[in-house]
């Protein structure tokens, strides 16, 4: 798909941020670890849900979605997860936990994902191994069974989410005690504990752990969603690239994006906080700043491309992205648009362009949302090849721009 996006002088009115996808795909799978039905609501409709949805229905699961709300009823579930599909998103790496706690054993092909450098998953596999688990990793498939249910402490050599919430779903029924010494808390995990003792799971985080005794059997639930912080940075940072804007976004936890808010304040971006809300206006000026990304609380890895392109309205900047420092293929179609963007060192320095149309590549998700701002920003009409990843990843992306102004169609 290729999306065209022309110009735009200024934005105006709201965005409704929806719910959070790298939250949903963990909920999704916490929700076989029961053979009672589980209702999610806020479950944003994207790529990435919808082929994890395909994939759990191929295991067996009932799932009905009405609008934002997803019955699932996991009575029977099979433990061979073969389906292709497992290769196209990172999060159906969670069906390894969660199947390992419903059924102690589990067979699946290689998660696939965005291409952003390395995204290896030893943390995770090694994570099974020391809670009891024998792992044959082929390198194609990946086999783990349960053997033993131990008292056991993890410790990461570096944070990760993805690792932690896998170690939380393949530990919380049995019989072992967990604990995870540097556990990510970022507030999608926060959002599986919440989800999984609200089961009946017995997770508790005290002084940086997060400990989980395993338990039985756990029950059915009801239980919403939180909303997608990263959708919210990415409309944030679209109104305040173009000067004169005021978007106002709903459905904003604030605390969820509060370095993102003090970033973009610093820049020169106007922001105030209102009820579940922000309005966001877009300054004449961007100031220049250097910023380290790391894990939450620190700024997030996943608004590091859009705000490179933001960045190209003010002096020389500097972007430090510790989390996936290989995430630079957006400098080089940025380059096509006469953004003096580049990486040394694995640090981006971004100097004030004057960006004009071209045609480009979208290379992954948040790549491709960045060159809308970039095509948004730039002199003319840009046209965007592989648009087709925003849909992995953002809900009704077309309808949500042009509802504030965006000259962007789907051609
Ligand atoms: N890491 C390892 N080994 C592992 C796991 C992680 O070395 O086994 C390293 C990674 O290479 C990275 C760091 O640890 O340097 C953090 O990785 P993490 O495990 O936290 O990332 P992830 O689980 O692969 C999730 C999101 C990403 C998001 C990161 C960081 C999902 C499905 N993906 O990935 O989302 O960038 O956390 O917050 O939840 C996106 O939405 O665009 C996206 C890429």
């Amino acid at each position: 798909m290729i999306m065209k996006v022309t110009k735009t002088n200024n934005l105006f009115g709201d965005v409704y941020i929806s719910g959070s996808k790298n939250a949903a795909l963990p909920c999704i799978c916490a929700a076989l670890l029961t053979k009672e039905q589980v209702k999610l609501i806020n479950v944003p409709d994207i790529e990435d849900v919808n082929n994890l949805l395909t994939i759990i229905k191929d295991l067996g699961v009932k799932v009905k979605k009405e609008e934002d709300i997803l019955t699932i009823s996991a009575g029977r579930v099979k433990t061979k997860v073969i389906n292709h599909l497992v290769s196209k998103l990172r999060g159906s790496y969670y069906l390894m936990g969660s199947l390992l706690a419903r059924k102690r054993k589990v067979q699946i092909i290689y998660p696939g994902g965005c291409e952003i450098g390395e995204r290896p998953i030893d943390f995770h596999l090694q994570g099974f191994k020391e809670t009891g688990c024998e792992v044959n990793d082929t390198k194609e498939i990946i086999e783990i069974t349960k053997k033993i249910d131990k008292e056991t402490s993890i410790t990461f050599p570096s944070l990760s989410m993805g690792a932690t919430i896998n170690i939380i779903l393949s530990t919380c029924i049995g019989n072992g005690i967990t604990t995870i010494t540097n556990p990510s808390l970022e507030p999608e995990t926060l959002c599986v504990i919440e989800m999984l003792n609200n089961m009946g799971a017995c997770i508790i985080i005290e002084d940086n752990k997060i400990q989980i005794n395993g338990v039985k059997k756990l029950k059915g639930v009801n239980y919403h969603i939180i909303y997608d912080r990263i959708e919210a940075g990415s409309y944030l940072f679209l109104a305040g690239s173009i000067p004169f804007s005021k978007v106002t976004l709903h459905n904003v936890d604030h605390k969820h994006l509060e370095v993102v808010i003090v970033v973009a304040r610093k820049i020169g971006i106007k922001i105030t906080k209102i009820d579940n809300g922000l309005i966001v206006e877009g300054p004449e000026k961007i100031n220049k700043t250097n910023i380290l990304i790391g894990p939450y609380p620190f700024f997030p890895t996943d608004l590091q491309q859009i705000l490179t392109v933001v960045l190209t309205r003010s002096d020389t900047s500097k972007i430090e992205d510790a989390i996936f420092p290989d995430r630079i293929a957006h400098l080089k179609e940025l380059r096509k648009m006469h953004a003096y963007v580049y990486d040394y060192n694995r640090i981006i320095y971004i100097k004030k362009s004057k960006l004009k149309s071209s045609k480009v590549k979208a290379t992954d998700l948040r790549c491709a949302f960045a060159l809308i701002i970039a095509g948004s920003m730039a002199k003319g009409t840009s046209y965007i090849m592989d648009i087709d990843y925003l849909f992995r990843g953002y809900v009704t992306p077309v309808k949500k721009l042009k509802a504030i102004g965006l000259n962007v169609e789907i051609i």
